[in-house]
């Protein structure tokens, strides 16, 4: 039966470029949406730009632009680099878009009408300059139980406690280094907990991945609170309906943007808008995300959805995050990628089959090693795959006027490599994409296997042999077509050129049981060119370059970005007090109940010391030992909730997973002091 699915990808920030990180989502996607329409079926892939909210707006007053025309540019870069991955977006369009406003209020005043939205009065940082209020993130100050300094609005990183912005010591604001003030004002609220009976019961009933039920199922024992859904002027996003001054908060559009996109393309496309959200609908609805924002997708989504009377989603496929060999991506390593500066160097196949191979259903991280990527996609895609038909197509073209044999030599052979179409295709249906390439590269195996027990080279050289020429490499291409059908969700533009190279339509999965015979061929062209090391050395210097290139065009770049403001001035006297070692850690591990802290046992080669540091944002402890860092070894050890803390060691960023530990050079020694 043919199925009609609508599908998401979440909705990337119109304030940055797309890196390899955000590319395993959209190839994730893509590559499932591709498979289900080889498979026939009707699918709608939408996705847009999340245009709203404080830092874009910030940052394009940096700029000395709107926010619309940052927008506008930053969209134009989003859609160019996912066109070259070949991302098939059957629509983009922004939240920033008058689909987006009338379906942010439709769903806002439904509920408002069924009685889910409250209003109060509550008690904010304000920005006494920039007169606005303060988002946490934008405040900075001292932590009001442990004193820690330089802590974000809402939790301390050092002593891992949670607390309210207004709590926070000496606070001064990000965005103009002002004392903020604590000014009241009214917000609005979305009562999730009167969806909390139904939401428990959607979140158990087979929407959501295993795993992700399970954590669901832990915070609804801590109970769901109101949703503030409100900001104050000055605000870059929608106006609530009669509230002048207050808007939506940029997280109650973002994803009533999947429907505005998808709005957008039905009223160009004919689509049926509503046959796909009318709550009785027959039609699937699926978002894939990133495990970060699961508690958006998985609570706040479907109870606006349920409020405002749509259907609710089928699924939502959560997946882990990217690290690049075995680290989070970084800047000063050269692995923070971007799309562009992979695009300048490598073709956008070689990344897709990369992920493809690495991912599963589950929410584990996948790390692109690149000493991995480049000998996988030599020795899979140029050396087991193209290799096949390079090896066959020269016969067929000189020897037979390209034309492959009338019938197939061994049939039953064949038959094992079409006999696994359904099982591959469950792969793809279930996401198992690293399970299914494995499959495919046992066939591939078993081609070039064959080839090389037949050796067509040789046979070729003898007289009377031209039968079993034909024959061998009659097999070879067919053998090479059911594996390109196999492998054409995940690598599109190979599979384009393979059927140019077969002279055949598109091929579809229902094409894949029928061999190719009796039929006309056109000259083979290398399909793809192997992986060489210098290109690889190349995007890691220019991923180096490009972050020295930006730095110092971010004018005020502490409002919307990882550099922060300069702080007070100190003198040598005051600097020379501080001991920085160099810090063997040589045990890492996680501290019960705390949300942010690991428990370091770090040697500085005078005894060792345990400090709690809050980066578990950043880091699991197993990838921390054997490391080296920086620790202030002088820091009296201060008595935390969780125990003492003898030191602290340095990070750099802007916290959450955005946070790197320093890590010396090659050649530092535990205990040697930094000067
Ligand atoms: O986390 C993010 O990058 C958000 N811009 C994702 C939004 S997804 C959807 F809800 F719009
Ligand atoms: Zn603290």
């Amino acid at each position: 039966m043919q199925r009609k699915i609508l599908v998401t990808s979440a909705l990337p920030y119109a304030n940055g470029s797309i890196h390899l990180g955000h590319l395993v989502e959209y190839i994730q996607t893509d590559i499932w949406v591709r498979f289900q329409k080889m498979r026939g079926h009707e699918v709608h892939y939408v996705c847009a730009d999340d245009a709203h909210g404080t830092p874009i707006m910030l940052r394009a007053q940096n700029e000395g632009i709107t926010p619309e025309e940052l927008i506008a540019d930053v969209t134009k870069e989003h859609q160019a680099d996912f066109a070259e991955f070949t991302i098939g977006f059957d629509n983009y369009h922004s939240t920033h878009s008058p689909e987006n406003k009338a379906l942010a209020s439709q769903v806002y005043l439904a509920n408002k009408e069924a009685g889910h939205i409250t209003t109060r009065t509550i008690s904010q940082a304000y920005d006494p300059e920039k007169e606005m209020f303060l988002p946490d993130r934008f405040i900075r100050g001292e932590c009001p139980k442990c004193g820690a300094d330089d802590q974000y609005g809402d939790n301390c990183e050092a002593c891992g406690v949670t607390y309210d912005p207004t709590e926070l010591k000496n606070p001064v604001s990000a965005v103009s280094g002002a004392t903020p003030i604590t000014k009241d004002s009214e917000h609005y609220f979305f009562k999730l907990g009167d969806f909390e009976t139904d939401l428990k019961n959607w979140t158990q009933a087979g929407h959501l991945q295993d795993e992700v039920s399970h954590k669901l199922a832990e915070w609804f024992e801590s109970g769901l609170r109101d949703w503030d859904i409100s900001r104050d002027a000055p605000y870059f996003g929608f106006e609530i309906p009669d509230a002048p001054g207050k808007f939506f908060y940029v997280w109650l559009d973002a994803p009533i943007g999947y429907l505005a996109s998808f709005k957008n393309y039905c009223e160009r496309s004919g689509v049926d808008f509503d046959e796909f959200m009318k709550p009785d609908s027959t039609t699937e609805m699926v978002h894939f995300i990133g495990k970060d924002i699961i508690y958006f997708h998985a609570l706040f989504w479907p109870a606006m959805l349920q409020g405002a009377g749509f259907r609710l989603p089928n699924s939502i496929f959560a997946h882990g995050f990217l690290t690049v060999d075995g680290k989070k991506m970084s800047k000063s390593r050269g692995t923070f990628i971007k799309a562009r500066t992979y695009l300048d160097h490598l073709n956008p196949e070689y990344l897709r089959y990369y992920y493809a191979a690495k991912l599963g259903s589950g929410i584990d991280d996948i790390d692109l090693n690149l000493e991995d990527f480049q000998s996988r996609i030599n020795s899979d895609l140029v050396g087991k795959v193209v290799n096949i038909a390079s090896r066959c197509a020269g016969f067929i073209k000189k020897r037979f006027d390209g034309k492959l044999a009338h019938s197939l030599s061994e049939p039953t052979l064949f038959k094992e490599f079409t006999d696994q179409a359904d099982a591959i295709a469950q792969r793809f249906e279930n996401r198992e994409f690293g399970q299914g390439m494995r499959d495919i590269m046992a066939l591939a195996d078993k081609a070039n296997q064959y080839i090389d027990e037949m050796k067509p080279w040789a046979l070729a050289k003898e007289e009377g042999k031209d039968q079993q020429v034909h024959d061998i490499c009659t097999m070879g291409i067919n053998f090479f077509r059911v594996l390109i059908a196999y492998l054409k969700p995940v690598l599109p533009q190979t599979a384009e050129q393979a059927e140019a190279f077969l002279n055949i339509e598109p091929l579809q999965w229902s094409d894949i049981s029928s061999p190719l015979l009796a039929h006309e061929i056109n000259k083979f062209k290398p399909l793809m060119t192997r992986v060489e090391s210098d290109k690889i050395e190349a995007i890691l210097e220019d991923s180096k370059q490009s972050m020295v290139a930006e730095t110092p065009k971010m004018k005020k770049p502490e409002t919307n970005s990882d550099i922060e403001p300069i702080a007070e001035e100190i003198n040598f006297d005051d600097f020379a007090k501080i001991d920085l070692r160099v810090a063997n850690i040589v045990n890492a591990e996680h501290v019960e109940g705390a949300d942010k802290l690991l428990k370091l046992t770090l040697d500085i080669g005078l005894g060792e010391r345990q400090v709690f540091a809050g980066i578990k944002s950043a880091y699991a402890p197993e990838n921390l030992i054997g490391k080296q860092t920086v620790m202030v070894a002088n820091l009296a050890a201060r008595k935390m909730r969780f125990g003492l803390s003898e030191g602290m060691v340095l990070a750099a960023g802007p916290g959450g997973k955005d946070l790197f530990i320093l890590n010396p050079d090659d050649g530092a020694q535990a205990g040697m002091r930094i000067k």
